[in-house]
């Protein structure tokens, strides 16, 4: 059986507003990415996913969308996105649009037409509802953003219904002429030539019909934002999510090529292990890549994390690819969680687990959190929750290039603060320093690619003990052993008596392993890869 190509890939994340600035404007752009694509090829990932480039109000920055069918002009034109996506191929990289079927601006036509009158003809292309008995909101529904997920529209008496901001309000999905406007979407875009979508909120497509209430949460604090004051039982992950979600994949599907699924979908879904297997469908009618959170909040801790891989492995339904996901432009960044010397660690770990990873721009350099001065915020999640630590400007910042003014992100301000090592941490200085963190990647990225035990090979996790973390990727005679000393403490890996004799590949720092009898050793948080 030939493998399907995002299955042995790595997806490399781009925010289109943060990594090239072509024009001078200070935000990032369309022809700033094809400018560095050369970067992206030579860094070694497969594929990109470009956070949302349509026309947009930018109050939630692009996930509100008021055209799903163009660019918006501070991102270029739909001809700078052709040429993009046709310089990408060229280098034998596909590339993957962010798909936000949820919700629309509320510039979009669509929602100006649904709001114009109780009557108009696209007034249930939206979720509208009248008032509780006292006049206020349908429900206790909260924004994920804080606040009532309610808004109040005087000229037609009604409220509607906001996931999010009140700028963008959600799509009535149990409408089929919504299902089918939408699903014209992704042709759209397939037809252009794009290899996927990574789809933003897929769990959040279908609410309960009646809109009860949702239950409180006895775990909530306010620290934790307001959103977590209730549960989301009804608001989120209905049955009926699922039937869309084959649809989908059915679209998607009938791009391929002799069987071959040629165009892949990434699911954002954020919930446990076991509803989230739902979303691969039953018989793989779901989407093909489910997106996989465990590791971003998972303590750094050799048996905890061992127990997370194993319990996702086993969860996964027949034959389901697994993915792994440790930054995006939502949460913080690794090297802030763990600090750069650990986050080399966590790449190793990214890039030899079974499955598609995904990878964020710029963790590849170690960035960490920006600092945003609070004049500069801009994130309507920390604007409007201030002081929580849930804004995501932080992880916006200006890809750093290399050491001139504005890090060569652009000759002009850039519309978020530059992280302030950036003279020192950007892509020009880190390429001639053999034991960078980039230069680790390259590594990783490289001996991945050489070896189908790494892309594609089965796992199993060795035994260990400590604070080592250890697995074996195998594919066909090719046997390969990942040790990964989590701790701050030098550890030793007793190695299976199918290993003796094995080489190094690849280790974290720039030394080399310790090998005595069998007997791996390894030093603080230190690394390797090992070829039996
Ligand atoms: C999830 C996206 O990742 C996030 O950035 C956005 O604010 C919400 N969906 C709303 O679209
Ligand atoms: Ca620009």
């Amino acid at each position: 059986m030939t493998t399907p190509w995002w299955q042995s890939s790595v997806i490399y994340q781009i925010y289109p507003r943060s990594f090239q600035d072509a024009n001078g404007d200070g935000i990032g752009d369309l022809k700033g990415i094809t400018q560095r694509l050369d970067y992206l090829g030579g860094l070694g990932i497969d594929a990109i996913w470009i956070s949302p480039i349509y026309p947009s109000p930018m109050a939630d920055f692009g996930y509100d969308v008021a055209d799903h069918c163009d660019v918006d002009p501070r991102f270029g034109t739909l001809a700078d996105f052709d040429e993009l996506l046709a310089q990408a191929h060229a280098r034998g990289l596909k590339v993957l649009l962010d798909f936000v079927p949820n919700h629309t601006s509320d510039r979009h036509a669509w929602f100006a037409e649904s709001r114009s009158s109780r009557d108009a003809a696209k007034r249930d292309w939206y979720l509208w509802c009248d008032p509780a008995p006292n006049g206020g909101p349908p429900n206790n529904w909260i924004s994920d953003f804080g606040g009532s997920a309610w808004a109040w529209d005087e000229t037609s008496g009604q409220y509607y219904y906001h996931a999010f901001l009140k700028e963008q309000p959600d799509l009535n999905w149990r409408n089929p002429a919504v299902q089918a406007a939408m699903y014209e979407v992704m042709r759209f875009w397939f037809d252009r030539g794009v290899d996927g979508f990574r789809i933003d909120v897929l769990w959040h497509l279908i609410k309960a019909a009646d809109f009860p209430d949702n239950p409180p949460n006895p775990a909530y604090r306010p620290a934790m934002g307001e959103m977590h004051r209730v549960l989301q039982l009804h608001s989120t992950d209905q049955p009926e999510v699922h039937a869309l979600a084959a649809e989908m994949r059915a679209i998607a599907d009938s791009y391929g090529i002799a069987g071959l699924c040629e165009r892949v979908l990434l699911g954002e879904i954020y919930l446990p292990i076991d509803p989230l297997m739902h979303y691969y469908g039953q018989e793989h009618a779901g989407v093909h890549l489910p997106l996989n959170f465990l590791l971003i909040d998972a303590p750094w801790q050799a048996g905890a994390l061992a127990d997370l891989i194993a319990g996702y492995e086993a969860a996964l339904p027949p034959a389901a690819w697994p993915n792994w996901v440790l930054g995006n432009h939502d949460r913080p960044r690794i090297a802030r969680k763990l600090g750069e010397a650990k986050a080399r660690i966590a790449a190793m770990l990214l890039l030899t687990l079974r499955g598609t990873p995904t990878l964020y721009y710029g963790d590849e350099l170690g960035l960490n959190d920006a600092k945003i001065p609070p004049s500069q915020v801009q994130d309507p999640r920390e604007l409007r929750e201030p002081g929580l630590g849930l804004g995501r400007d932080p992880v916006r910042s200006p890809m750093p290039w290399d050491g001139s003014e504005n890090a060569g992100f652009s000759t002009a301000p850039p519309w978020l603060p530059l992280n302030a090592d950036c003279h020192l941490r950007n892509v020009a200085e880190m390429t001639g320093e053999r034991a960078s963190i980039l230069a680790l990647y390259r590594r990783l990225l490289a001996v991945r690619r050489a070896h189908p035990a790494l892309a594609i090979g089965a796992f199993a996790l060795l035994d260990s003990a400590g604070d080592v973390l250890a697995y074996e990727r195998r594919h066909g005679t090719q046997r390969l052993i990942v040790a990964l000393n989590l701790g701050t403490d030098a550890q030793r890996l007793e190695l299976p008596d199918w290993a003796s004799g094995c080489r190094l590949l690849l280790s974290t720092t720039a030394e080399a392993l310790l090998i005595e009898n069998n007997m791996l050793l390894l030093r603080a948080d230190e690394g390797g890869v090992l070829a039996a």
